[in-house]
């Protein structure tokens, strides 16, 4: 009897190290495209037993808190990773987690990271949501480690200024579409749009933000006029100030009212 047992349970031991979590049914997987769908379980963990030739996967609205450095290590044909809504907060995810060859595409949004985790990436990363975390301020060389970076989305991260000496943004010489909506920032050196340092950006996303219409924010009014729509949700704008084009909106204003004492 007792034998019996040990080896029921035995086989079971070995039947749960080896499954997958398709098998397992943890996860759902549609093996033609290789897309695994953790999302919405509670998982408080990465499951083991994830098939290596993975190409997406989606571990979003989970409880995840950590990541480890080499718990997604063999996912070698990893391309796409969602891990928004999760429970990650500072130094959760590992320095190198994500550092897969073939990632190009993390969602990070909804967490509360309040350091941005610059070593956990590729070089190779192109697409980064990192909307609705704590940013707060931002650091000189928060996206030094990403520089094939080709959208980013920080908005609604609490940022109060972006830093235009040096510029955050100087190393994402490839960056196309950038969100820093719904932030706090008042103010931005035009420095920081610079042709020399982001000579693809195409499209950037600046409403929800409390902009302060003097002079030294003439500069976008006027480049919110150009026919190349670069900047993009100007509609939504109200002025936090100064007095006199408080709450008025920014596109009924003309350039000549950005105005310094
Ligand atoms: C991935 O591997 C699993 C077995 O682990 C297999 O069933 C599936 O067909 C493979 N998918 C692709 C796209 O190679
Ligand atoms: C996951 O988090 C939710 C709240 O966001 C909580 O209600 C639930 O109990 C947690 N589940 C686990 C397994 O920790
Ligand atoms: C990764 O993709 C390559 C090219 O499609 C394929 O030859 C290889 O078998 C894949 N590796 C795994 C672990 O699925
Ligand atoms: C990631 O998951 C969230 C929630 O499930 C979803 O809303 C979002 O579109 C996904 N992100 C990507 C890039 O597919
Ligand atoms: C980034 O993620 C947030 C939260 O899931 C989503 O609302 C937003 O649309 C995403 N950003 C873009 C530009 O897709």
């Amino acid at each position: 009897m007792e034998i019996k047992f040990t080896v029921v349970f035995f086989t079971l031991l070995i039947y749960d190290v080896t499954a997958d979590v398709c098998e397992q049914h943890i996860c759902q997987c549609n093996a033609f495209d290789a897309y695994v769908d953790c999302s919405g379980r509670q998982l408080t963990d990465i499951p083991s037993g994830i098939p290596i030739n993975t190409t997406h996967l989606d571990l979003s609205v989970n409880n995840l808190t950590t990541v480890s450095s080499t718990a997604l290590k063999d996912l070698l044909n990893l391309t796409t990773i969602n891990l928004s809504w999760n429970k990650f907060e500072n130094d959760g995810i590992e320095p190198g987690a994500l550092d897969l060859p073939m990632l190009t595409t993390v969602d990070l949004a909804q967490n509360d990271i309040e350091t941005f985790p610059s070593k956990i990436f590729s070089k190779t990363l192109t697409s980064l949501n990192y909307s609705h975390n704590n940013m707060g301020a931002m650091e000189a060389g928060d996206f030094a480690e990403t520089p094939s970076l080709v959208f980013l989305d920080i908005s609604d991260n609490g940022l109060e200024a972006i830093p235009s000496e040096p510029s955050s943004f100087s190393s994402l010489k490839n960056i196309n579409e950038l969100w820093i909506a719904d932030n706090n920032l008042r103010t931005l050196d035009p420095m920081v749009l610079g042709n020399q340092f982001m000579p693809h950006l195409s499209i950037i996303y600046v409403g929800g933000n409390p902009w302060y219409c003097d002079c030294h924010l003439k500069w976008l009014k006027q480049m919110s006029e150009l026919p190349s729509g670069v900047i993009q949700e100007i509609h939504s704008i109200r002025c936090s100030g100064p007095d006199p084009l408080k709450d008025k909106r920014f596109d009924k204003l003309r350039a000549e009212d950005f105005v310094c004492k």
